[in-house]
This record gives structure tokens, C-alpha cells and sequence, in this order.
């Protein structure tokens, strides 16, 4: 049968019930990567020609102005957000026998870096409104053997970093203990506390710039900043094999530098960050304002926040997200697990990893995995597990058009 082209306007006419309603993505990344598409490509011709595809120029300058963006001393460009905060924690020389304390409920990128060093992971738990770490489950959790606390800055929202620092140098007025702060600032780029950009606040910030980020490149890179130049000077040396002078390793070394494309990627988006950020807030803002929903309650996003995430907390989710499905509403589960709950986790907890993973090679100093910490296992973290349970993220990105949000506000708020 020949196919019938609708005439021009006709399909206006259709009674309602027979227009499909208009689907909303979870995601859609084309029209970041749109703002920066010409220039890019033109550029990425020249880098081609000079081949300066590991590290080089095009790295320097995206750090120089990420540095310059965030107020930041120094910045190095790696190849992930994982590195970064492994190459935070080794150079702080955190090791086997050092315990570092990560919140429960965040990406597991947060956490990776601790098993990498051989050091002991301590969860805390988190702050119900805020799915950042709860000071007060922080301060529970350190011990003699707690040389660092990694903050989350979770869905873009900073965490309260005031708190946080008064926990520690109490800690530090009392015991003379110095216990380093890591910012994980890979959701929260350009997000502020008290004006200051996150990822400037502690020893460290380290960020991810995987596609989907809020600056996100084209492929997998990350970066850490830090105010102190050895620091900055000795992860120089660990994400190029150890090496200050070529073929002088004279640190465990590591392969995590930066591709060029993707610092002149970057350097060019970062550009827009400001402008995408700002959008971001006006969908999360509509959202706010339009759902009214007791069944799916959104995490307010607090002052400063950049949204990378838009969350609710939905009690009947598996009912939630049939009813998302079945009106053509896209989502995320940012987490359905807590860390505590992984088996590497778990293992590295009871110390009980298989001969050759890092925890399995943790030994000396007499310290036994796991001994000695206040908030272990995944009940110890009743926040994180009712969040890792009830947590439905809705639609958000840059480009998103207000009809979009507001299609999904009338799903949302019809469920029930
Ligand atoms: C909070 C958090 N930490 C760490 C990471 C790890 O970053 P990457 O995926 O670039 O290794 C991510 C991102 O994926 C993240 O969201």
C-alpha cells in the first residue's frame, strides 16, 4: 500500500488522544558540544597536524585557564576523575595502614583511589536533604589512623564545608592530628561555597570531565587543582611514570595524562560553563517550582549549586519509574548501591580480598583492615541506604526546553 503524505497542518487536527505525548531523554549532550563544535574541529585540524595528542600545549593552556576559572594555584590535567583522586591520596603518601574516610553513598570514582593506595576505606554516612556527608557521622568516623577525609560535592550541590572544617581542626586542636581534606568536585564544577569555588576549599579538588558532566569533554579526562606547589609538583610526576627527568623514575609512576584533544576541547567549553550552569538552574528552579508531588520529593539543590543532577526521593520507585516508562520519561538511579555494599568494598572492610587487589596487599603498621573505625557497614549509614533506595533523577541538561520540564512536572505530579 502506497503510503499517504499527510497534507501540511493535518496532523494539528488530531483529536489529542491520538498525539503521541512528547518524550523526554534523560539525557542530551549534542547541544553543549554544539557550542564549541565549529571552532573545535577547525582547531583539532591544527592539533592534528602537530600531532600534540599526549599532554602538551593544548593541556598546559586548559589548566592554566581552569586554574584561572576556579581561582585555583595550580591545575593538572589527567586522563579521569578516578586518577584524580587516587593521584590526591598518593601524593599525600597515604598507604597501607592509613585509613581515608569517603561518604557511603556517592559514585564509586570517589573511592577507587583508597584500594589503589593500599589504604583503608571508612564510610560515613550522609545528610538526608543534602546526599552530601554528615558531619556529625564524620567526626564518628576518625580515628588515630585517619590521614584523609574525601567531600563529595554531590549532583552539584557543595557540600557544607564550614562544618566540615570545624570538625577537623577540632580534631586537630585536640590531638595535634592533620587530617587532609580532598574536594571531589567531579559533579560540581563551578559551584560555590561562600563565594569560593569549590575544589579551592581543602587540599585538594579533583574533578572528571566525562562527557556528561557539566564541563564535559569529548572522551575521558580530569583534573586536579591544589594550592600547594609540591603537591601539584609531585602528581606532575605521577601521572608521567614517576618521572621529572625523562627515563628518571624515581616515584611509582602512572600513565594518567591528559589527551591534547581533550584539553583543547575543554579549554574551548569552558567558555560556555558559566552560561550552561546558569541554565541548569532555571530547569532545576521550573522543577521546583511545578512539582508538588508528596510521593517524589526533590533534594533542593542549596546555595551554589550547579545541577548536575536533578534528584528526588520517591518512596514506591519500582511503581515511579513504570509510570516514567510508560510516559515516555527518561531517568537515572544516582546510586542504587551503597559503596560499603561492593564487594571490593566489603573486602577490603573484612579483609578479605583475593591475593594480588590492593587491599589484599595492604600490611605493616600493624593495622588491620577495617580495625579501629566507628562507621563500617552498610546499616552503619542509614542515610545513605534509604537514599540509595528511594533516588530517582529526572531530566536535566543543557538545552533542555522549558516544555520539556514541564511535560515531565504533570507526569511526575500525576503519579499516585
Ligand atoms: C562524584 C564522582 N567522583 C568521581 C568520578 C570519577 O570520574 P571519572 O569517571 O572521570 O573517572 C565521578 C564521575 O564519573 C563522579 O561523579
Amino acid at each position: 500500500m502506497k503510503a499517504v503524505k499527510p497534507a501540511k497542518g493535518t496532523a494539528a487536527k488530531a483529536p489529542a488522544a491520538q498525539v503521541p505525548a512528547a518524550q523526554v531523554p534523560f539525557q542530551d549532550l549534542y547541544p553543549a558540544n554544539r557550542l564549541v563544535e565549529k571552532e573545535f574541529l577547525a582547531q583539532a585540524a591544527e592539533l592534528y597536524r602537530e600531532s600534540a595528542f599526549s599532554g602538551g600545549p593544548y593541556v598546559h593552556s586548559f589548566e592554566k585557564a581552569f586554574a584561572g576559572y576556579l581561582g585555583a594555584r595550580h591545575c593538572l590535567g589527567l586522563n579521569s576523575g578516578t586518577s584524580a583522586v587516587h593521584l590526591a591520596l598518593a601524593a599525600l603518601d597515604i598507604g597501607p595502614g592509613d585509613e581515608v574516610i569517603v561518604p557511603a553513598f556517592t559514585f564509586v570514582g570517589s573511592a577507587w583511589g583508597i584500594l589503589y593506595c593500599g589504604a583503608t576505606p571508612v564510610f560515613a554516612d550522609v545528610d538526608p536533604d543534602t546526599a552530601c556527608i554528615d558531619a556529625n557521622s564524620l567526626a564518628g568516623a576518625i580515628t588515630p589512623r585517619t590521614k584523609a577525609v574525601i567531600v563529595v560535592h554531590l549532583f552539584g550541590r557543595p557540600a557544607d564545608m564550614d562544618l566540615i572544617q570545624a570538625v577537623l581542626d577540632a580534631h586537630h586542636g585536640k590531638r595535634g592530628q592533620r587530617i587532609a581534606l580532598i574536594e571531589d568536585a567531579a559533579q560540581a564544577h563551578g559551584a560555590l561555597w561562600d563565594g569560593k569555588a569549590v575544589g579551592t576549599l581543602g587540599d585538594a579538588g579533583c574533578f572528571s570531565f566525562y562527557p556528561s558532566k557539566n564541563l564535559g569533554a569529548a572522551g575521558e579526562a580530569g583534573a586536579v587543582i591544589t594550592k600547594s606547589a609540591a603537591m601539584a609538583e609531585k602528581i606532575e610526576r605521577l601521572r608521567n611514570h614517576g618521572q621529572k627527568v625523562r627515563y628518571r623514575h624515581d616515584l611509582l609512576g602512572f600513565n594518567y595524562r591528559m589527551d591534547g584533544l581533550q584539553g583543547l576541547f575543554l579549554e574551548k567549553k569552558l567558555a560556555f560553563l558559566d552560561r550552561m550552569n546558569a541554565e541548569r538552574s532555571l530547569l532545576a528552579t521550573a522543577y521546583l517550582e511545578g512539582l508538588y508531588s508528596a510521593e517524589a520529593v526533590p533534594l533542593g539543590g542549596g546555595e551554589g549549586s550547579v545541577w548536575h543532577l536533578f534528584v528526588c526521593r520517591v518512596k514506591r520507585r519500582k511503581a515511579f519509574l513504570a509510570h516514567l516508562d510508560k510516559h515516555g520519561i527518561g531517568y537515572g538511579i544516582h546510586y542504587p548501591v551503597t559503596l560499603p555494599e561492593l564487594p571490593p568494598f566489603r573486602d577490603a572492610e573484612a579483609g578479605t580480598s583475593k591475593p594480588g587487589t590492593a587491599s589484599a596487599s595492604r600490611k605493616g603498621k600493624g593495622s588491620k583492615p577495617g580495625a579501629g573505625s566507628k562507621a563500617r557497614s552498610g546499616s552503619a549509614q542509614p542515610h545513605a541506604l534509604e537514599l540509595s533506595r528511594s533516588v530517582v533523577s529526572l531530566p536535566l541538561f543543557y538545552g533542555m526546553k522549558m516544555e520539556q520540564v514541564e511535560r515531565v512536572v504533570d507526569v511526575v505530579n500525576a503519579f499516585g
